[in-house]
């Protein structure tokens, strides 16, 4: 009897709160048109510019890390709350909010009415970009539901900083449900897109034992010491529109652009991050597959579900 009973109860605990009720199949029947339908559109916006698939997947990253997958990320400030676009690491820097307004525009038409949400178009949107990119596809779990509110406070407090040590940001992701291993594989979509010189400037100055000194000169040319904020530099010096291993290859040469990239591999940590950026960087067909794995995990994060949350009719404000 106690046997059967743990087992039960060890069955649902492991089973159930990871996924909610989220499922691949989720539109098939409401929607068919909808999963092609949002890849039309990211193919599109990804062929005219590379960086946009970037900013998808960072949406997405920065939607789940705050009270989860919830579509929050997308909502402006309203009279009863101020949202997650000016936190600190989101304001003049998350960007990509059109795309995802052309998205569900063309769905809803596409699905004649008002059925697919906000948080969902996020998670496929990012996948659809990977692929565009040159990544693998995996499967993306389907059937959240948006949130009414989003917090500002919430979104400083939840996102990892570029300035975190490894201790941090292990903390910051096992708070969410992920592991050491997540945060190497999740990290790995640096491989993608830009960061500005604020953001690294201490590191080509300050830290000169841990980052490569040509790679560091170069950089500084474009980053000085004071002004040029703004100036980008690709996170994966080799391919910043080319989802592959790069990135892995860089750290292995102290060429992480971030602070926080750099700590994943001879960093203050553990030898366990270590050891997988060393085996990503020799097998990108791993990487890929662990990467879609984790996603998979990241989008599992706390999703609104059944009657929770709503359908937003315009992801950035909630329904009337
Ligand atoms: C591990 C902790 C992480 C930290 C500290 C971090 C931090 C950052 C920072 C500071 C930038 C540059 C922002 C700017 O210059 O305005 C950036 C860019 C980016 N991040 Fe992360 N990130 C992390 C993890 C992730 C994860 C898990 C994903 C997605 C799965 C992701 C996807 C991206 C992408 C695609 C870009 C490039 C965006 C662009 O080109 O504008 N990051 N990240
Ligand atoms: C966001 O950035 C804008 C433009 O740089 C700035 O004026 C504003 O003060 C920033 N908001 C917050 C909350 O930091
Ligand atoms: C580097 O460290 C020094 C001393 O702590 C500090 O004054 C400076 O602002 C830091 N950053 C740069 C870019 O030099």
């Amino acid at each position: 009897m106690a046997t059967v009973q743990m087992f039960f109860t060890i069955f649902f605990v492991v089973m159930l709160p990871a996924q909610g009720q989220l499922a691949p199949d989720f539109y098939d029947a409401v929607c068919p048109h909808a999963l092609p339908t949002i890849r039309a559109v990211v193919e599109a916006a990804v062929a005219l510019q590379p960086r946009l698939g970037a900013y998808l997947v960072r949406l997405h990253f920065h939607d789940c890390f705050v009270n989860g997958c919830d579509g929050s990320v997308l909502l402006d400030d309203s009279a009863t709350f101020v949202g997650e676009k000016t936190a600190g690491p989101n304001n003049n820097s998350l960007r990509g909010f059109e795309v995802i307004d052309d998205i569900k525009a063309v769905v809803n038409a596409a699905c004649f009415g008002n059925v697919v949400s906000c948080a969902d178009i996020l998670a496929v949107a990012a996948r659809d970009s990977i692929v565009a990119l040159g990544g693998s596809s995996y499967e993306v779990l389907l059937g959240r539901r948006d949130a009414t509110t989003a917090s500002k406070d919430d979104a400083n407090a939840d996102i990892p900083t570029p300035f975190s040590g490894l201790p941090d940001l292990l903390a910051k992701f096992q708070s969410h449900g992920l592991a050491v291993e997540d945060l190497v594989a999740l990290s790995g979509a640096h491989t993608l897109g830009f960061a500005r010189c604020a953001l690294f400037r201490d590191r080509l100055y300050n830290e000169t034992s841990t980052i490569d000194s040509d790679f560091a000169t170069a950089l500084q040319a474009r980053c000085p010491r004071t002004g040029g904020d703004d100036e980008l530099s690709p996170l994966d010096e080799t391919s910043p529109a080319v989802f592959d291993a790069g990135y892995y290859r860089g750290l292995l040469q102290n060429k992480g652009l971030l602070h926080s990239d750099q700590q994943l591999f001879g960093g203050d940590g553990s030898g366990d991050t270590d050891a997988l950026v060393q085996h990503y960087s020799e097998n990108p067909g791993e990487f890929m597959a662990d990467f879609g794995v984790a996603m998979i995990k990241m989008g599992s994060i706390s999703p609104l579900t059944g009657s929770d949350g709503e359908i937003r009719e315009n992801c950035r404000v909630a329904n009337a």
